[in-house]
């Protein structure tokens, strides 16, 4: 089964007008392949702006579970409806770690994004100390089965997913491409004991330390559909290089 590759930056809370600008208008698409980026929230109507003619599609960094209220500094579905957002990144490391998001709640946000029609990036993976432990697998499995367990199987079919290893992340090392296949493949035959079309349709994405050096033989491994990328995908060089080696 072919599945179409994706390569979504994320801008993490980086960047300025000026810089997000400049960096939108010179990325390359091709037909082949979706190129998604994930602003910082002030700088979605911008960028959604800029992109309204191009192949690029727009991601906020997280969503709230709640439809709308008294929930200061958050940020609603409906409000990045509003502005063309197609996808959610949900329950990234960071938000897990530094926010305390838990696998429940992102449950409730992945779930909360798919009833607004949008699709959520769910980030999953374990810290080195996991790895070390051996359970990288049963880590990357409960958060799967979290979110499976209140979409639904058929729903997942819809969800992609995108596996990165706390410890890759943003420290210039990262997993090599052997290492990331055999978790991907794990979690496919996670999901194939669900379903074996839903297993097959899911995209996982690679994210952690992706650059243009590494990512052609990442995107080479059969169960790997594209990356997440971190800092690279700030330098608009490296990031069209990034997408080059995926179309
Ligand atoms: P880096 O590519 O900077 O390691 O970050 C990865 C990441 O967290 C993407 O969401």
């Amino acid at each position: 089964m072919t599945r179409r590759k994706i390569v979504a930056g994320n801008w993490k809370m980086n960047g300025s007008l000026e810089s997000v600008v400049e960096l939108v208008q010179g990325i390359q698409t091709y037909a082949t392949l979706d190129v998604v980026v994930a602003p910082s929230f002030v700088y979605l109507p911008v960028v959604s702006n800029m992109v309204r003619d191009t192949d690029i599609k727009v991601a906020a960094q997280n969503a709230s579970e709640q439809a709308k209220g008294a929930y200061t500094g958050e940020v609603s579905l409906s409000m990045l409806q509003d502005f063309s957002v197609s996808h959610v990144i949900l329950g990234h490391s960071e938000r897990r770690s530094l926010y305390g998001e838990t696998d429940a709640q992102v449950a409730q946000k992945v779930a909360a994004t798919l009833a607004a029609g949008l699709t959520p990036i769910l980030c999953i993976g374990e810290t080195l100390e996991q790895r070390e432990a051996g359970i990288t697998l049963d880590v990357c499995q409960r958060q799967i089965d979290a979110v499976l367990d209140v979409i639904g199987t058929e729903e997942f079919a819809k969800v992609v997913v995108a596996y990165e290893p706390v410890w890759a992340i943003g420290t210039g090392k990262s997993a090599t491409s052997e290492q990331a296949q055999e978790v991907h493949k794990g979690i496919r035959d996670h999901i194939a004991k669900r379903s074996e079309t839903v297993a097959q349709v899911v995209a996982i994405l690679y994210g952690g330390s992706v650059k243009a050096s590494n990512s052609a033989e990442l995107f080479a491994q059969a169960d790997i559909d594209g990356a997440l990328v971190g800092g690279a995908s700030l330098d608009v060089q490296e990031f069209n290089s990034i997408i080059e080696s995926a179309k």
